[in-house]
């Protein structure tokens, strides 16, 4: 890295995905000697993101308290806009990063706008090209887009997409997905204990599952009859389902009436990542809505089925290694059962490379924000003035 003056760049995080995304190029920045990172949690999650940033030993240097039980995203957009405002002009700052499509990371970008400094948009280009799914995702991310300077898109198609939109190509950098290197960084370093039953404990014949449910799109009847849905795949095949149940309220109300007493599934509260991570790997396979697990899984050799109706994550898809069931119960039940009776298919669907990346998505980011940010420092008027 060059520069005797290290650019000092705010990071901002408020959710567990994207303290997942963000901790490796929050460690490449600490690492390097041309960074300053300064981390604003903005505590859109509480527990859930304390949980991660000290699993995955990222320092807060900056600590907000927006959650509210129950927030409504008025509420939050506003206190995220007022309070982010107010770090942002507490700087100075070269440059301000945020990561994929909460309202955490469209805040911070827009916080950085009206103070005139670039922003760094990580995960960029990911579309599922319906603006209401995921709601409110799917705009979020598309504003972040308008706001950034540099758009670092995880995989080509997410490159083409912000091409498609008019990005200009000189702005994009296709890096692979920082998930990757976080991933790789934990199996360094060894991964947690799983909350499956150990072999020798285990009373069920069927298979392993993990199941993760969040979205706000499908929360209510949706959510409810996707929960009677892994109920009757357990039932069906003497499955051992692990459900770690995201903190949102709104999951608990139906999640809970279904499946709390099922014998089953487990529930658990939100697994630690290295936890949560042994337990996914251990999995024969993996029901979810969750952005983040839909690109976990695949490195890890799970299978996915996705429970949504639109991914802005197709490269599983495309590659084999996930497929998209939909909220459809029935349909849900059948890609489930079908895939379970079908060791073949199970089998191909975990032999595929992972196409979200090659662990060094942070250094190509640090690469790049490293040369324009030395550059734009060599024209500030003083740096100018003291040429000879
Ligand atoms: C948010 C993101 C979503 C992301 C998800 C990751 C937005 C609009 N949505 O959705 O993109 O996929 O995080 O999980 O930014 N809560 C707690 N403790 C916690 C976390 C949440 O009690 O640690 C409860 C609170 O009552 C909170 C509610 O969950 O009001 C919902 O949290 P919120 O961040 O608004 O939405 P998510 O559905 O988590
Ligand atoms: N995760 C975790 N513990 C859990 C469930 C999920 O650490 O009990 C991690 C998971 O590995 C992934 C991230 O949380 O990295 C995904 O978060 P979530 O599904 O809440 O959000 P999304 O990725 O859909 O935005």
């Amino acid at each position: 890295m060059s520069g005797s003056c290290p650019h000092r760049v705010l990071v901002v995080v408020g959710t567990r995905p994207e303290a997942v995304k963000l901790a490796p190029v929050v460690r490449a920045m600490e690492e390097a000697a041309g960074f300053e990172p300064v981390v604003v949690s903005t505590g859109q999650h509480r527990e859930m993101l304390d949980q991660m940033l000290s699993a995955l030993q990222v320092r807060v240097d900056v600590q907000l308290d927006v959650m509210r039980e129950r927030q409504d995203l008025h509420g939050l957009t506003s206190r995220l806009s007022g309070q982010l405002g107010a770090v942002v002009a507490d700087g100075p700052y070269d440059a301000v990063v945020v990561q994929g499509d909460t309202t955490t990371a469209l805040c911070g970008a827009l916080a950085a706008f009206y103070a005139g400094l670039p922003v760094a948009h990580v995960e960029a280009g990911l579309r599922s090209g319906v603006l209401t799914d995921p709601f409110p995702e799917e705009l979020n991310r598309r504003l972040v887009s308008r706001l950034a300077r540099w758009h670092f898109a995880p995989t080509l198609p997410a490159g083409t997409n912000l091409l498609r939109e008019g990005v200009p190509v000189g702005d994009i950098e296709v890096t692979g997905n920082t998930v990757v290197d976080n991933l790789l960084w934990v199996v360094g370093r060894g991964l947690g204990t799983s909350a499956f039953a150990p072999e020798g404990a285990r009373r069920r014949t069927g298979p392993r599952i993990v199941v993760t449910l969040h979205r706000r799109e499908n929360q209510g009847a949706v959510m409810a009859a996707l929960a009677r849905a892994v109920a009757d795949v357990a039932d069906a095949r003497d499955a051992e389902v692990v459900l770690p149940l995201h903190r949102s309220p709104a999951v608990r109300d139906v999640v809970l009436p279904v499946l709390g007493d099922h014998p089953r599934v487990r529930i658990t509260e939100p697994l630690d990542y290295l936890d949560f991570t042994a337990t996914l790997s251990r999995a024969d396979l993996v029901l979810t809505d969750s952005g983040g697990v839909q690109e976990e899984a695949p490195s890890l050799d799970v299978p996915v089925l996705v429970l949504r109706r639109t991914t802005e994550r197709p490269e599983a898809v495309r590659a084999g290694a996930a497929a998209l069931v939909g909220t459809d119960p029935d349909d849900v039940r059948r890609a489930a059962l079908d895939l379970i009776d079908d060791p073949g298919a199970l089998r191909r669907m975990r032999s595929v490379d992972n196409p979200f990346g090659d662990g060094h998505a942070s250094a190509r980011i640090l690469e790049r924000l490293d040369r324009d940010l030395t550059a734009a420092a060599s024209q500030r008027p003083e740096a100018v003035a003291a040429r000879p």
